[in-house]
């Protein structure tokens, strides 16, 4: 475990997840600062933030911009002035919500983002709850057997149950993606283990919200496999779950965590804003 000069760290689950504190990350922070707070990823995956002023998107933007590169997300991209910030609106009535099956984020890209920046400027009193999950332990539990069989082998993600005219999201939730004529499919094929690029260590890389099946495979047969996987990597032991208040921060490793935010709000607003980073090549 990694001792911490500048930040508490407080894991909040064996797993994943630890609550950083004494940092005001609003504020131009020096760099030995920011080197830990990218420690603390590195070793919990996603870590948080308490009482935070993010609301001027300006400040998310430069906090963002310390760790990499700001992707635009291509799917809420509509030739908004701010098109790498995206709001994540739930308001009463809706029926659905971004996220709410478990995923990597935006893994259909040939590049997926390495992470994502969630701030809360307004969350409900209760409910509303993300969950995460440990990708690096769910490969490491499996038998010998099974990650043998699982290295090498690729699966196909695309964003068709994400946007598209087909979705019809729009009619159900505030959050309004694109599902334009114009909008085209974007598919990747990715390795279903991938070595984390910093870390080095290996992790399951599959989710239910973009991979179709597994490549050379059809989708009958990639199926019994797939759903096993898709069960085993999000199993409570692996995950943890976190509870929003208006300022918290949410700030995860997408090369090695899925997450599932809980559709259980009812009568409340729940608005999110969030920027992700530009990743690598998945190997
Ligand atoms: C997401 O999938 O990025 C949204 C997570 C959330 O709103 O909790």
């Amino acid at each position: 475990m990694t001792k911490y000069k500048y930040i508490e760290v407080t894991p909040i689950a064996t797993a994943i997840g630890a609550e950083i504190s004494g940092v005001d990350i609003s504020m131009d922070i020096p760099e030995p600062v920011i080197s830990e707070i990218r420690q603390a990823l590195l070793e919990y995956l996603v870590i948080f933030f308490r009482d935070q002023d993010l609301s001027d998107p300006e400040r998310h933007r430069s906090f963002s911009k310390r760790f990499g590169h700001l992707f635009v997300h291509p799917n809420f991209n509509m030739g908004q002035k701010d098109p790498e910030m995206v709001f994540i609106i739930r308001k009463p009535g809706d029926t659905a919500i971004v996220g709410e099956t478990w995923h990597a984020d935006t893994t259909m890209m040939k590049a997926p983002p390495m992470a994502a920046i969630l701030y809360a400027l307004e969350a409900p009193g209760c409910g509303g709850d993300t969950l995460f999950a440990n990708q690096y332990l769910a490969y490491e539990s499996l038998s010998e057997g099974m990650k043998k069989m699982l290295n090498g082998l690729k699966a196909v993600h695309n964003d068709s149950k994400v946007a598209g005219p087909k979705v019809g999201f729009n009619s159900k939730r505030s959050t309004i993606v694109r599902e334009d004529d114009a909008w085209q499919l974007t598919e990747n094929a990715h390795p279903v283990v991938r070595t984390h690029p910093e870390t080095k260590r290996k992790g399951l890389f599959i989710n239910s919200t973009y991979v179709q099946h597994l490549e050379g495979m059809t989708v009958e047969e990639s199926e019994p496999i797939l759903t096993y996987l898709y069960e085993h990597a999000t199993r409570p032991e692996f995950s943890c779950r976190f509870r929003w208040r208006s300022g918290s921060v949410a700030f995860w490793d997408n090369r090695c965590v899925q997450h599932l935010a809980i559709n259980d709000v009812q009568n409340s607003v729940r608005r999110m804003q969030r920027t992700q980073l530009v990743g690598d090549l998945v190997q």
